[in-house]
């Protein structure tokens, strides 16, 4: 009998093979300790999703500067001291021939008030969202090259973890794609101006990780196709960046869209009447893409239905499909989803009157579930998305300042 696509191996241009085409997509977890290291809870859940079937986990944002953070409660890995945590979540992780790797990020102007008062970003665009960002500083280019070495001792000590590989978060807004993108990089310099320059920082980064981590160890980048603003990095720019990335041999191309300020890799879905028809709603764009490049490609954004994800498979439209909110509204996904081909799963509702602050509800609701889950207690669909907004804003300023 024929293998079902979405069961069978993917073997990576660096050689390591995953054992299906099912990744768990980055989730930030918010459970590190005081001293910013990984946590029993955070161990726990690895281990409970290594065992579901996954061929891939990818970790939530791991900091490469804690000063500079996505959420209070990250992992910060900037030297030895944060090894040992992480190696027994890698422990766990790779349990079952599981790939687990590291997402290495910087928030750049994306870290909220409850990291700093003084973000730093390629220009000092200020985000303007429920008054929760400073202003930042421009950056200074020996603050660049220093963000850079970061990034690369941070793969280095991941690998050293155990992680079996490392994905370059250039997305949803962060520092990297900060520098991407026209409107929020406004240099003069060689970082700012042309896609070539805008795009010198992720490359120089991507160059030296591959070096010191080897050929045979995968590097992923995530990348958004566009950022869907005005004046953002647009679908032309991802373009030149990802035929560059092919020329670096990068193993995985993960494709997202969206910034904090439009944040379409949570809502687009319930937004877009032909993409929620169409599932995928970054897949119309994977599609042009794989014209012109041989990169791997991921997709991650809207996936429910087995029988699509072997459609689009069986397609090549795409080598592996990413799944992020699945892996906590389905405690047992994606054991059930593999096995059944008619399953489909369902996606968490939830009404929000406030609409300025409904990604926020939509981002405690999930933060909520991942934690329920690393407790080893029951997800809980009826969640009150108005306390899930009081208790991220409890958990933020209780971790960041206190
Ligand atoms: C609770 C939560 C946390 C997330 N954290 C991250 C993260 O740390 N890094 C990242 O690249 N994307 C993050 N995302 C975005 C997801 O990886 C994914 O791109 C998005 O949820 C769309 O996929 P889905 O429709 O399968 O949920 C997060 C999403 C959720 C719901």
């Amino acid at each position: 009998m024929k293998t079902k696509p979405i069961l069978e191996e993917f073997t990576l241009p660096c050689g390591v093979i995953i054992k299906n085409r099912i990744a768990k997509a980055a989730m930030t977890e918010r459970l590190a300790n005081k001293k910013q290291q990984a946590t029993k809870a955070i161990v726990d859940l690895y281990k409970h999703w290594s065992s579901n079937g996954a061929g891939l986990l990818i970790s939530g944002n791991i900091m490469v500067d804690g000063r500079y953070k996505e959420a209070s409660a990250n992992i910060v890995l900037e030297d030895e001291s944060g090894i040992e945590s992480l190696r027994e979540v890698a422990k766990v992780a790779t349990q079952n021939n599981t790939q687990f790797w590291a997402q290495i990020n910087h928030a750049g102007r994306q870290a909220s008030i409850f990291s700093t008062f003084k973000p730093i970003a390629p220009s000092a665009i200020q985000l303007k969202k429920l008054m929760l960002f400073a202003k930042p500083k421009a950056m200074t280019v020996a603050e660049i090259k220093d963000v850079e070495n970061r990034f690369v001792t941070t793969a280095i000590l991941a690998k050293k973890a155990g992680c079996t590989g490392v994905q370059i978060h250039a997305a949803h807004g962060y520092l990297l794609s900060q520098f991407l993108s026209p409107k929020t990089n406004k240099r003069e310099d060689d970082y700012g101006g042309s896609i070539e320059n805008r795009a010198r920082l992720l490359f120089d980064i991507v160059k030296r990780v591959r070096v010191e981590l080897g050929d045979n160890f995968p590097v992923s980048v995530k990348l958004n196709s566009a950022d869907f603003q005005r004046g953002g990095f647009n679908e032309e720019d991802a373009m030149y960046v990802i035929q560059y990335l092919e020329t670096l041999h990068i193993d995985l191309l993960e494709i997202s869209g969206g910034t904090y300020e439009n944040i379409v890799f949570l809502t687009e879905r319930y937004e877009r009447e032909s993409t929620r028809q169409r599932e995928a709603y970054f897949l119309d764009f994977a599609k042009k893409i794989k014209k012109q490049t041989t990169l791997p490609i991921m997709v991650t954004g809207g996936f429910r239905s087995q029988k699509f994800c072997n459609e689009v498979l069986a397609n090549k439209e795409l080598e592996m499909i990413g799944f992020a909110r699945p892996f906590i509204t389905d405690e047992n996904f994606p054991k059930i989803f593999l096995e059944d081909e008619n399953y489909r799963v369902g996606d968490a509702t939830f009404d929000f009157k406030i609409k300025k602050m409904k990604d926020f509800a939509e981002a405690g609701f999930y933060d909520y579930q991942i934690h329920q889950l690393a407790k080893g207690k029951r997800l809980n669909p009826k969640y009150n998305p108005y306390l899930a907004v009081l208790r991220l804003t409890k958990n933020e300023l209780v971790k960041g300042w206190l």
